[in-house]
């Protein structure tokens, strides 16, 4: 075990069904543990970001671009690659960009992708991916450039070469491994990188209430994503309200918000443990444009 995220190691688990996943050594973490790596990936973030409709839906002489937020294991990058490759029409290159403060789970992905099944057709794009930190991908008439944005997500300035997304694939650990990825102060600035133009549509496993409190604070539009497996939910923030198909609605907010004693938005520093929301953060969150308009009510039962 080691606080260096570039000696993190890693061992294989089995899932249910007969494939296998990583976990990490160094905080006990298994990627995508329910269904496995690529199914979960392909479901929560290439079908919740709803990438290949929208990216063949885009005006001419753009192409998509992609935000993979802890490239880990390149499960999520490949599904989005997998499914491009499948069906993505147009001939504007896709641009990938995955961010990660350590390549060691791609390494491990790499040296073990025989059991992990998923990397194996892409092994020389990873290779070259690992090597040089940037690679190419045909998918249909077009490619995908990949790219690998090093460093800490959390502090980094905006690097100004890499373009405002149309997806995010967000997925680093967890607010408890993790929790300068899951701050207001992370999201709001996450929120100001997006542009108003550019409809972007963010990706994640969480359903907890904390982390949908602290999004919408951030200024996301937030809502209800597609199950994994046994997971029944999901969530999905965006800049565009248009985007999100099952918005939290008011009745979440005035119920499952109000009543949580776990509601509290996840600020940087804060100490003393999460709590329930204070009466400031919830009239801000009244008042989001998202609760609004009573019609635009959501599916979600609190
Ligand atoms: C659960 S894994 C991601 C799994 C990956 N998406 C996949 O498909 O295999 C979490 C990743 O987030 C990265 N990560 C965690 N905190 C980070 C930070 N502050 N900045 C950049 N990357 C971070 C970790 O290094 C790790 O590779």
């Amino acid at each position: 075990m080691t606080d260096d995220p570039a000696r993190e190691t890693f061992e294989l688990v089995p899932l249910a069904g007969g494939v296998y996943s990583l976990r990490s050594l160094a905080n006990g973490q298994t990627f995508h543990p329910v269904v496995g790596p690529a199914a979960e990936a392909m479901r929560l973030h290439v079908g919740g970001t709803r990438l290949l409709e929208r990216a063949n839906a885009l005006p001419p002489g753009r192409g998509p671009v992609i935000w993979d937020v802890g490239l880990g294991a390149a499960a999520n990058a490949l599904a989005a690659i997998h499914a491009l490759a499948a069906g993505y029409r147009r001939t504007e290159d896709v641009f990938l960009y995955s961010h990660d403060r350590s390549l060691a789970a791609l390494e491990f992905a790499l040296a073990h992708a025989v059991e992990l099944d998923y990397p194996r057709p892409y092994e020389p794009a990873l290779r070259a991916l690992l090597d040089g930190g940037e690679t190419a991908v045909s998918v249909g008439c077009a490619r995908v450039h990949w790219r690998v944005v090093p460093g800490d997500f959390a502090v980094a300035d905006d690097p100004s070469p890499v373009p405002p997304p149309d997806a995010i694939f967000y997925d680093p650990y967890s607010p408890t491994v993790n929790p300068e990825m899951w701050t207001l102060e992370l999201f709001t600035a996450l929120r100001g990188r997006l542009r108003e133009d550019v409809p972007c549509l963010l990706t994640n496993y969480t359903r907890s209430t904390a982390v949908r409190v602290t999004l919408l604070l951030a200024g996301f539009h937030v809502g209800v994503g597609p199950s994994t497996g046994e997971k029944d939910e999901t969530t999905v923030a965006s800049n565009d309200p248009a985007l999100v198909e099952r918005p939290l609605s008011r009745d979440w907010l005035e119920n499952k918000v109000y009543a949580s004693t776990n509601a509290a938005p996840l600020r940087a520093g804060a100490t003393g443990g999460r709590g329930p929301i204070s009466e400031g953060d919830f009239a801000r969150l009244r008042g989001h444009p998202q609760f609004a308009s009573p019609s635009r009510s959501a599916t979600e039962t609190p």
